[in-house]
C-alpha cells in the first residue's frame, strides 16, 4: 500500500511542528511548502526532520519546497501560511493579510490536489476557512478549519491541573468561534465518567473557562515574538490522522454549517465525525439555554468577522 502524501502550506511554526507531529506518527509522505522569499528555509526543516526519523524510528519522505508542483495530488493539504499574532494583537488583526494569502493557497490547491481535504489553520481561523471555501470550490465537507480540537485540549488540560488527575481522564467539549466567545460546555465534560459540575464548584469552573478562552493570548503574552505552536500542532496532526486512517474521530472542528444549529452557511466550532471523506457528520446536540445564547454570541462575532473579509477583494 503506498503512502498518503500530507502538504503543509507555510513551514513556520506551527507548519514544521504540524509537520514534525504527523511524523512520527507515520501518517505519511510530507510536503512543506512556503514562499520563494524564504528560500531555502523549507528545504531545510524537511531535510533536519528526516534526519530525526533514525533515531525516533519512523519511515516518511519530507520534502521542502516552494513549487506546488511538489504538493500535487495531497490527500490532505493543511493550510498554516499567514502571519501570527503578536502582543496586542488578536487573532482578527490579522484578518485583510491573511484572507489574501489564503485565498491564494487556495487558488493554488484547486488544480494541484483537487482531491484534497483542506484543514485550514490561519487565523481568524472562522473567516479564512470560509475564504478557502469559496475559492477553492471544494465541496464543504472537504473544507474544514482547526480550532476546536486545540481550545479543547487547553480545557482538559486546565482542569487536569486543577483536579490533579491525568489529561487521559478528562473528557471535554468546546463549541463556537475560535475567539474569546468560544463555548466550553461544561454539561459535556467529565472527568473519568464524573461530571464535572461534581468535582468543583461553580466559580473555579468559571476561572478555567475564561483562562480557556483567553488561552491564545497567555502565550502570545509569554512568547512575545509570536503565538502558540506545539499544541496547535499536535491538534492539526490529530486531525489529519482522523482523515488518513479514516478514524471517525468525534471531535469539534470549524465546520461549514447550513441548517445545522441553526447558522445559515458560516463556519463554526461544532462537534462532528471526521474520517476520510472529511466532515462526515455534524453531531446536533440539545443545548441548554445558556449554551444557546453563548453559541448564539460566537456565531454573531463570526459573522462580523466575514462580514469585514467578505468586503474585501477576493
Ligand atoms: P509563522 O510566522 O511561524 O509561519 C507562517 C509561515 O507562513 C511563514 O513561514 C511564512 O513565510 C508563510 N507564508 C506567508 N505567506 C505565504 C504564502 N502565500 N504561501 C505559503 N506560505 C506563506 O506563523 P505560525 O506561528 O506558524 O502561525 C501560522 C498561522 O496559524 C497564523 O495565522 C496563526 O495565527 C495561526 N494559528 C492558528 C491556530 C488555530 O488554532 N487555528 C493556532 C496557532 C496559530
Ligand atoms: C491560538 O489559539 C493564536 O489561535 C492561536 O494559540
Amino acid at each position: 500500500m503506498s503512502r498518503a502524501k500530507i502538504s503543509i502550506i507555510g513551514a513556520g511554526n506551527v507548519g514544521a511542528t504540524t509537520a514534525h507531529w504527523c511524523a512520527a506518527a507515520e501518517l505519511g509522505d510530507i510536503v512543506l511548502l512556503d514562499i520563494p522569499q524564504v528560500g531555502d528555509m523549507p528545504k531545510g526543516k524537511a531535510l533536519d526532520l528526516m534526519q530525526a526519523s533514525p533515531i525516533v524510528g519512523f519511515d516518511s519522505r519530507i520534502v521542502g519546497t516552494n513549487d506546488y508542483a511538489d504538493t500535487a495530488g495531497s490527500q490532505v493539504v493543511v493550510i498554516t501560511a499567514g502571519i501570527a499574532r503578536k502582543p496586542g494583537m488578536s487573532r482578527d488583526d490579522l484578518l485583510s493579510t491573511n484572507a489574501k494569502i489564503v485565498g491564494s493557497v487556495a487558488e493554488q490547491i484547486k488544480t494541484t490536489s483537487p482531491g484534497a481535504v483542506i484543514i485550514v489553520v490561519s487565523n481568524p481561523l472562522d473567516a479564512m476557512v470560509q475564504r478557502v471555501l469559496k475559492v477553492s470550490g471544494f465541496p464543504p465537507k472537504r473544507v474544514l478549519g482547526q480550532a476546536g480540537v486545540l481550545d479543547t485540549a487547553r480545557y482538559r488540560t486546565f482542569l487536569a491541573m486543577e483536579l490533579g488527575v491525568s489529561v487521559e481522564d478528562v473528557s471535554a467539549l468546546l463549541m463556537g468561534g475560535h475567539g474569546d466567545t468560544m463555548v466550553p460546555m461544561p454539561s459535556c465534560t467529565s472527568v473519568g465518567g464524573i461530571p464535572v459540575t461534581r468535582l468543583m464548584d461553580s466559580k473555579r469552573l468559571e476561572a478555567i473557562v475564561e483562562r480557556t478562552r483567553s488561552g491564545g493570548a497567555e502565550i502570545v503574552g509569554l512568547l512575545k515574538t509570536g503565538s502558540a505552536y506545539y499544541a496547535p500542532a499536535a491538534a492539526t496532526a490529530q486531525m489529519v490522522e482522523a482523515i488518513i486512517r479514516d478514524k471517525k474521530r468525534l471531535i469539534p472542528c470549524a465546520a461549514y454549517c447550513e441548517k445545522e444549529y441553526g447558522v445559515g452557511g458560516y463556519y463554526v466550532g461544532v462537534p462532528i465525525i471526521l474520517g476520510a471523506q472529511g466532515v462526515e457528520r455534524i453531531i446536533e446536540l440539545e443545548l441548554t439555554s445558556q449554551e444557546r445564547a453563548d453559541f448564539q454570541k460566537s456565531i454573531g462575532a463570526v459573522k462580523e468577522l466575514v462580514a469585514v473579509m467578505n468586503a474585501l477583494p477576493l
